[in-house]
């Protein structure tokens, strides 16, 4: 692969970023970094949906006018991403004037080519969702999302005649399996592709609702949020030139939650057919979390704050916590107690273990100064070697499905075997003996290059972590030496500092 455009949804600034939101953000973040450091072109994308009744109504409340409360938010979206360390490329806006030049521009071509008309229509609208509901997607004639009751609510609106691609997307879906990820999502899609998907209200009358794009050929009507808010993938890629664009484009890799398939599954895909423009290369979805087997909520008082994160146990370590402690694809429930455990396992045990010990035994030894290799390895030396081969061919693999879980397992399974190295070959037994000495000078070289080769398969996923190993093993951060081959880093008398406690245990209430 040599380019990928990442994306995450743009988030609703009617609400603060919780760990629903996080998690998207992480994912791509870790995609992002980790396709940068293989050397493939990237560009992330992310930002805030600023329009539409929700955002009205939320503004209302906090009693601004809708522009000064979305500044307000997004500026809040965006300072806690860069808090969070997330190294976006781009962060749109749907506010952003050349969204809305883009969005008009976009209206103009598919309403020219016959792809939009008027109507009248009379429906069950939820207010929540911003969008009509058929009888047969409602529960016990509820929203199955806001458990409210639509309104019947009948108006003249503007229609994208949406069922007219309906066939060519299910060929579409058919012929590109993994088009939707996982399958089952994919089905999902499909079995709404094999029912009458009907035309899509894009517009709102002004008389209801302001706060929206005007729509170019009726100045009495804005654009319906989600018509809107997709545009964003293809107006920021626009906005940095049509080079860009054909450059980035045909590898749109999508991440978004399960609650929002329809959208990105049926409307944005049949928008581009009808704008002419191919489609993007994977959807690909997430589920949800629940906190401590709850949906979170503002009034339950649950909700996961990746900043409160960060201040208890660290970045990193939530970082870790969610792409290890989750499958891609499937619900996952967020505990304090397995939290506790996989980072006392995991980071302080495993990892953290590893690093002051063979830091402290370099210091003790050898006053941190790195001691050479001989030139045939034993045994034990090279299987060591080839457990962290191992793991980075595994993590690639791993990567390119998806499966962040297994690829942070494949990188454990190897840390784990560095850690029984030192017992196997137990350098602190043989350093009593004088003639030992160079022999556990090897074996800490060895054990060094483990943890540069962890410093570097974890920088993904734990980039802060990352760059605390590289420099407690003295290397800057453009150094070629550390992408050197192992055994081929160190110079002999090249100094590494001394342990440092990465990952402090956390103790649990009982247990001392
Ligand atoms: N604004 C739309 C997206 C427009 S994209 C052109 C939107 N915004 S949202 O703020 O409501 O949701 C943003 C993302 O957060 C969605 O992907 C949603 O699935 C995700 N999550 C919200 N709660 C979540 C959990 N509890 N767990 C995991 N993801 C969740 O929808």
């Amino acid at each position: 692969m040599d380019r990928i455009y990442l994306t995450t949804p743009l988030y609703y600034v009617n609400a603060e970023p919780h760990l629903g939101s996080a998690y998207t953000m992480i994912i791509t973040d870790t995609l992002a970094r980790y396709y940068r450091a293989s050397g493939c072109d990237t560009f992330y994308l992310t930002g805030t949906d600023e329009h539409g009744d929700k955002i009205a109504q939320a503004a209302a409340q906090a009693r601004l006018d809708p522009k000064a409360f979305t500044d307000e938010i997004s500026a809040r979206f965006r300072a806690t991403w860069d808090s969070c360390g997330f190294a976006y490329d781009h962060f749109i806006r749907t506010t952003d004037s050349y969204h809305v030049g883009y969005v008009q521009e976009l209206l103009t071509k598919v309403y020219q080519a016959g792809d939009i008309y008027f109507d009248r229509y009379g429906g069950l609208y939820c207010f929540g969702c911003e969008r009509f509901y058929t009888e047969k997607e409602l529960v016990g004639g509820k929203c199955p999302d806001h458990l409210t009751e639509p309104q019947l609510i009948e108006e003249e609106n503007y229609f994208f005649r949406m069922s007219k691609y309906q066939d060519r997307l299910l060929r579409h879906l058919e012929e590109h399996p993994d088009f939707i990820r996982p399958e089952g999502f994919r089905n999902e899609v499909a079995a709404m592709l094999r029912e009458p998907i009907g035309d899509l209200c894009i517009s709102r009358p002004k008389s209801r609702l302001t706060w929206g794009i005007e729509l170019p050929f009726d100045h009495n009507y804005v654009t319906y949020v989600w018509f809107d808010a997709l545009i964003n993938y293809v107006s920021a890629l626009k906005h940095k030139g049509e080079d860009f664009f054909q450059k980035f484009w045909p590898s749109a890799e999508h991440f978004i939650g399960k609650d929002i398939v329809k959208p990105h599954g049926v409307f944005w895909p049949t928008m581009l057919m009808a704008a002419g423009l191919p489609l993007y290369k994977h959807l690909n979805v997430h589920g949800f979390w629940t906190a401590e087997g709850q949906k979170m909520s503002k009034s339950l008082g649950n909700t996961v704050s990746p900043l409160e994160m960060k201040k208890t146990i660290g970045m990193d370590a939530f970082r870790y916590f969610v792409l290890r402690e989750s499958v891609f694809g499937q619900d996952s429930d967020f505990r304090q107690d397995s939290l506790t455990a996989r980072y006392n396992a995991d980071l302080a045990n495993n990892l953290g273990n590893l690093v002051s010990r063979v830091l402290a035994m370099q210091q003790k030894y050898f006053n941190g100064l790195v001691q050479s290799l001989g030139s045939t390895w034993a045994p034990e030396d090279v299987e060591l070697k080839e457990r962290f081969v191992k793991a980075e061919y595994e993590l690639g693999s791993h990567m390119a499905d998806l499966q962040f879980h297994r690829a942070l397992e494949a990188v454990w399974a190897a840390i784990d075997y560095a850690n029984r190295y030192i017992v196997q070959t137990a350098p602190f037994t043989l350093f009593k003996e004088t003639d030992k000495r160079s022999r556990v000078g090897e074996v800490l070289h060895h054990l060094l290059d483990a943890i540069r080769t962890i410093s570097r398969l974890i920088a993904p996923f734990m980039p802060d972590t990352a760059g605390e190993l590289r420099l407690l093993l003295g290397l800057g951060e453009d150094d070629p030496a550390y992408r050197a081959a192992w055994g081929e880093c160190f110079a002999k008398g090249h100094a590494v500092k001394p342990p440092k406690v990465l990952f402090p245990r956390i103790e649990t209430e009982g247990k001392r």
